[in-house]
Order: C-alpha cells, then sequence, then structure tokens
C-alpha cells in the first residue's frame, strides 16, 4: 500500500489540541468512553489504525492491555516513539486491517478503527475485506468500534476550509494547522483532503507540512450513492489551504 501519510505523520499531532495528546480523542467520545467503561480496565484492547499512537497510549495510562497496529509505516515509528518516549511497553507494528487475522494471533475485547479511518478502504471490496479482518480480531463477545464521518451531512453542509482559531506552541515551534477538503458534487466522485502545518521557531527556523488524501467512497458506503473518505478530526473544506507561517 502507498503510505499516504509518509509526509504528514512527522507533524500530525499539530491537529491535536495539548489535552488530547495526553488524554486521547476518539476514546473520549460519549459511545466509546462507554463502551471502554462497560469493558473495564485490564481488558485487551487492538487499536487497529493507531496513527501516532493518541488513543493507545492513553488507554494504556488507563490501565487496559493495549496492542496498535497502523498500514503506514511512518505512522507506526511515530506510535513507537510517543510509546517510547512516554515509558509505554505497547507493541505496535506495521499491519493493514485484511492482513490482521493472519498477523496477530491475540484476540480482543475491543477492536478499535477509529479517526475516520476506515474510508481509507477505498472501493467495496476493500472495505469488505477490512472490515471481515477487524471483526475477526476481536474475540467471542468481543466489540468493534469503526468510527466514520456522516458524509451525507458533510456534503449537505459543505464546510470547505478549516483553520485552527489558534497558534499552537510545541517545543519552542508555533504552528498554525490548516485544513482543506475539495467536496465534489457527488459522494462518489474523488474527495481531496489536504492537511498543512505551517510552524516557525523563534530563531525564524520555518517547516512547511503537507499531507493530502484523495478518495472516492465506495458507494455502498453511502446512502445516497455517493462516496468520500476523510483524514481528520474537524469539519472539512474545499479550497486548497493558503500556506500561512506566524
Ligand atoms: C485519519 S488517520 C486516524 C489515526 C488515529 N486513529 C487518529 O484518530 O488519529 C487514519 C489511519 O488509518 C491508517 N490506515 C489507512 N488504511 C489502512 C489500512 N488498510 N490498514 C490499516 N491502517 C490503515 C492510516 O495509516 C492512518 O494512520
Amino acid at each position: 500500500m502507498a503510505d499516504d501519510y509518509r509526509d504528514l505523520a512527522a507533524d500530525y499531532d499539530w491537529l491535536f489540541d495539548d489535552e488530547v495528546l495526553t488524554g486521547g480523542f476518539a476514546i473520549n467520545q460519549p459511545a466509546v468512553a462507554g463502551l471502554l467503561q462497560q469493558v473495564g480496565p485490564g481488558r485487551a484492547v487492538l487499536d487497529a489504525a493507531c496513527g501516532t499512537g493518541v488513543d493507545a497510549a492513553a488507554l494504556a495510562r488507563r490501565g487496559f492491555h493495549v496492542r496498535a497496529a497502523d498500514g503506514s509505516d511512518a505512522m507506526v515509528q511515530a506510535a513507537a516513539a510517543r510509546f517510547r518516549r512516554e515509558g509505554l511497553a505497547i507493541s505496535v507494528q506495521q499491519c493493514l486491517w485484511a492482513d490482521l487475522p493472519d498477523t496477530i494471533d491475540e484476540r480482543f475485547d475491543v477492536v478499535l478503527c477509529t479517526g475516520n479511518a476506515l474510508v481509507h478502504a477505498a472501493g467495496r471490496d476493500a472495505m469488505v475485506q477490512a472490515l471481515t479482518g477487524l471483526r475477526r480480531m476481536a474475540c467471542a463477545g468481543g466489540h468493534v468500534v469503526i468510527h466514520s464521518r456522516n458524509w451525507e451531512k458533510l456534503h449537505a453542509e459543505r464546510r470547505i476550509v478549516q483553520v485552527a482559531n489558534r497558534v499552537r506552541t510545541r517545543g519552542g515551534r508555533r504552528c498554525v494547522m490548516l485544513y482543506a477538503w475539495e467536496v465534489p458534487d457527488r459522494l462518489d466522485q474523488e474527495h481531496i483532503a489536504i492537511s498543512c502545518s505551517s510552524s516557525r521557531t523563534a530563531t525564524g527556523s520555518s517547516r512547511t507540512s503537507t499531507g493530502s488524501r484523495s478518495f472516492p467512497l465506495p458507494s455502498a458506503t453511502c446512502a445516497n450513492g455517493s462516496s468520500s473518505r476523510d483524514c481528520g478530526k474537524s469539519a472539512p473544506t474545499s479550497a486548497r489551504p493558503q500556506t500561512n507561517t506566524s
């Protein structure tokens, strides 16, 4: 698989507020939080789209037995670095959803595929294979959590560009995030999501990182026979982002 996140991985954490980096993101959404509370700490959780490991790390700190995987080698490297930095013993590996059952022997009480990741399985067959792989990682009576955007709502609203309302400062670097989407007329047309972080240190060294992903939604996933896919946390957009250093 081409690594769509190769260039974005190093700057992906800029998408998150500081409290998300320590407390987790998807695991705090009401439905997921309720499920995790119900199964209770100590149970086995697989974060199958772990990204940079934000949710996996937060779960481990809460006492869950966590394992992490992701299809992107760059994201896996970023997650592994987080776990090392935070002294967390979380096993993480590069693995596509469809390949999980043949790669990892363990089965889990909860399998997570969050951050609207599933839409990366492009086309109906890929999505069925991904869902089958994820389902087979759950133990008997286990749960699979799939987080997906409401694509119809998204298209109806046609929100196109999101610009962070404040500059984030971390490690001596100040950054502003732009998140932009090209939302076509129909869901089955190609969507392009672009996230762009532009950061600068006090001494003036600057870096701009842009990640873009394009994806038609498989028609089977959309009520209107439409399609799309997403990376990110917030509302979409349609024009290309302007780069803005501050
Ligand atoms: C939008 S990110 C979400 C990451 C994380 N869950 C979060 O909320 O920040 C989507 C993730 O899905 C991963 N991914 C995409 N296709 C995949 C596949 N076929 N198998 C496993 N992971 C995949 C990407 O590498 C990326 O890290």
